[in-house]
């Protein structure tokens, strides 16, 4: 019988060896099914500003909207950890805010601990967080809270400078006090550097097999957004075909007086 994950079970897969499986939801009815698939970490990204409410980016998303999805999620009582990420302009202003806006995604959200972007630049607020007893996943590499710094959604370390800046980034949050990071979007072969030479898991999105962890966004995996289709996306399933098939079998139906028939009416 599966039960409920903590940090602690995922730091214990870094040492055991056994890989770390992470997926984003943001809605109950996933959030069940997903519950049945040997699933480690449940994300409630801010990737809901892009592939649920349809915005560019994920800059306007905001902490009232983090907390509803979220708590839509806790709703579920999967086994997997519940993650959620802190958005834009939710903890980069000060100490004070940055905690009490992590402790809102636990008390309403119910959340398990958060994630926020940024290495030695938020290491002071990753500590702050920690100091409350919220445990805080790490996010470095390319960020997408970053976007215009970066000038788009491109990869990151590729130069020898640029791949000991993430290193130094990675070794402060870990100093810092998360229990684990996500990097994203930087070539493999740093991202195995950095795994082997952090205590704490690495999960990787875009960076590469030898990560401790991989996490994708769900609408990615299922085929359901198609709006960015980066490299590291791997489709699992095509859905928008599907629901596309479905709804305009129904819409035919309806409108040959074929649905409803008997099978769906009362007497
Ligand atoms: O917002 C998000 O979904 C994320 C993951 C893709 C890592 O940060």
């Amino acid at each position: 019988m599966s039960r409920k994950k903590t940090i602690l079970d995922i730091q214990k897969m870094k040492k055991s060896g056994e890989k770390i499986c992470a997926i984003t939801c943001y809605d109950y009815p996933t959030a069940q099914i997903i519950n049945g698939c040997e699933v480690d970490v449940i994300l409630v990204g801010d990737s809901v500003g892009v592939v649920f409410s349809g915005y560019d980016n994920t800059l306007r998303v905001t902490m009232e909207e983090m907390i509803y999805h979220t708590r839509a999620v806790a709703r579920a009582k999967a086994d997997a950890l519940l993650v959620a990420d802190m958005p834009f302009l939710s903890y980069q202003l000060d100490v004070r805010e940055a905690r009490l806006n992590a402790g809102r995604l636990v008390k309403d959200g119910g959340a398990e601990a958060v994630k926020l972007e940024g290495g030695e630049n938020v290491a002071d607020i990753i500590r702050a967080i920690v100091d409350m007893d919220v445990p805080v996943m790490g996010h470095i590499g390319l960020t997408p809270q970053s976007i215009h710094r970066m000038g788009g959604y491109k990869v990151q370390g590729k130069k020898e400078e640029q791949g000991e800046k993430l290193l130094a980034d990675a070794l402060a949050v870990q100093s810092a006090g998360a229990f684990a990071v996500v990097m994203e979007g930087m070539p493999l072969k740093l991202a195995r550097q950095i795994t082997a030479e952090l205590s704490i898991p690495t999960i990787g999105i875009g960076a590469g097999p030898d990560c401790d962890g991989q996490v994708l966004v769900i609408h990615d995996i299922l085929g359901i957004c198609d709006k960015y289709s980066p490299k590291f996306v791997k489709r699992y399933a095509d859905a928008k075909s599907l629901i596309a098939s479905a709804v305009t079998q129904y819409s035919h139906e309806v409108k040959s007086v074929e649905f409803p028939d008997e099978e769906h009416s009362f007497h």
